[in-house]
């Protein structure tokens, strides 16, 4: 509960108190014309959301985990091949590979920046490999410079995890979101832009794909009880694109807030020693700060996190295991050392409170408390 904290992690009730009367009317629509799944608000939001990314489809799904799993099935990746992708990721990342049939394989990030080390990718091609998905980790760009031309030369799919990514863009300007074949999005609660429960969008600009994505996720069928492939349940419902297109409107300056928090958190611990502050690299046009995820090399970092705590400032990690060091895994065959950066990570990163209604206030208490803690 926000409430009970003097800074928590974020506010979605504050924010949607905001957003009361332009939501009450979306939600009033839906619930006078019934049609729940389908309804007109889905191609709407679709449509909007298409155009605020660039990109020429967006697809409404059922949660982002869906949408990566669904580009990997709709490129017809399954048994046999292998996706490159990061170990600092959430559990999602893999899953999707591993759902379509396919081998997840994880390569470390760079300590640096948290995002997928290029050089580990080129050193983990093999003949198997169908595909790249970097993770626009904590809502920066990765770095697509380094990764595309490396795609094209081995002739591999890039695949965009753009669930903490929207509205990111890289220096020349162009969207995360538009950066490979496809991209996964999430509209969890928590996300940038989160809906009211679970949902995700691809957005692609290949016809054919998008097609394909609009078929799996309604048990293959376009026409109703016709069924061209075996597909999926999977929708992004009426009332949660009528939300998300409410949302949509505010993304930018959420975006922009979110961008002041950041300035603010860094002008304050800039002379902090013990904290490594987040880097925004020089490919990176627009950092939308998902997260904002502090480094504490010389402390322990959870004696740190139950100081703030008992401060009242609510913190998390993302993610204090890395995915080759899970259960779920182990079957991948990693050891503990495989990839020494995300294991770094994970034993010393601390996500601080990030949030669009966030006050300079709250923001300062929280450096304060860190200040102390490290003291
Ligand atoms: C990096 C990353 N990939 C994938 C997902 C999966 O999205 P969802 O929770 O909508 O299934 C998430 C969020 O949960 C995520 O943070």
């Amino acid at each position: 509960m926000p409430g009970s904290f003097k800074v928590p992690f974020q506010d979605l009730p504050r924010q949607t108190a905001q957003l009361r009367p332009e939501l009450d009317a979306a939600i009033d629509r839906v619930l006078r014309h019934g049609q729940f799944i389908h309804g007109p608000e889905c191609a709407e939001f679709e449509a909007a959301f298409a155009a605020a990314t660039g990109s020429r489809h967006a697809v409404g799904l059922g949660s982002g985990t869906d949408a990566l799993q669904f580009i990997c099935r709709g490129l017809g990746i399954g048994p046999g091949d292998e996706v490159i992708t990061v170990a600092n990721s959430f559990i999602a990342s893999a899953e999707a590979v591993s759902h379509a049939g396919a081998k997840p394989v994880l390569v470390d990030c760079r300590l640096e920046d948290y995002l997928i080390d290029p050089a580990a990718i080129a050193a983990a091609i093999t003949p198997r490999t169908k595909a790249v998905m970097p993770v626009h980790l904590y809502g920066q760009p990765a770095n697509i410079a380094a990764i595309a031309p490396l795609c094209a030369q081995h002739g591999l799919h890039l695949i965009e995890d753009a669930a903490q990514a929207h509205g990111a863009k890289l220096a020349d300007g162009r969207y995360c979101g538009t950066l490979g074949v496809a991209a996964g999005f999430s509209f969890y609660p928590g996300k940038n832009l989160g809906a009211f429960g679970d949902g995700g969008a691809v957005t692609t600009q290949d016809d054919a794909l998008a097609a394909k994505l609009r078929l799996l996720r309604n048990w293959g069928s376009v026409v109703k009880y016709q069924h061209e492939i075996p597909g999926y349940n999977s929708r992004l419902d009426t009332l949660q694109a009528a939300i998300l297109h409410v949302k949509l409107g505010h993304l930018a300056r959420w975006n922009d807030q979110r961008q002041h928090v950041a300035g603010w958190y860094r002008e304050n611990l800039r002379d902090c020693a013990g904290v490594v502050l987040p880097r925004e690299m020089p490919w990176c046009g627009r950092h939308v700060y998902h997260l904002f995820v502090v480094r504490f090399p010389r402390h322990d970092r959870d004696v740190v996190a139950q100081k703030l705590l008992e401060r009242g400032v609510q913190t998390v990690v993302h993610y204090p295991i890395p995915i080759h060091r899970q259960k779920a895994y182990a079957g991948l065959g990693y050891a503990a050392g495989a990839f020494p950066c995300a294991e770094e990570a994970a034993r010393s990163i601390l996500s601080l409170p990030i949030f669009p209604e966030m006050t300079r206030d709250q923001c300062d208490f929280t450096c304060e408390v860190v200040r102390a803690a490290l003291a």
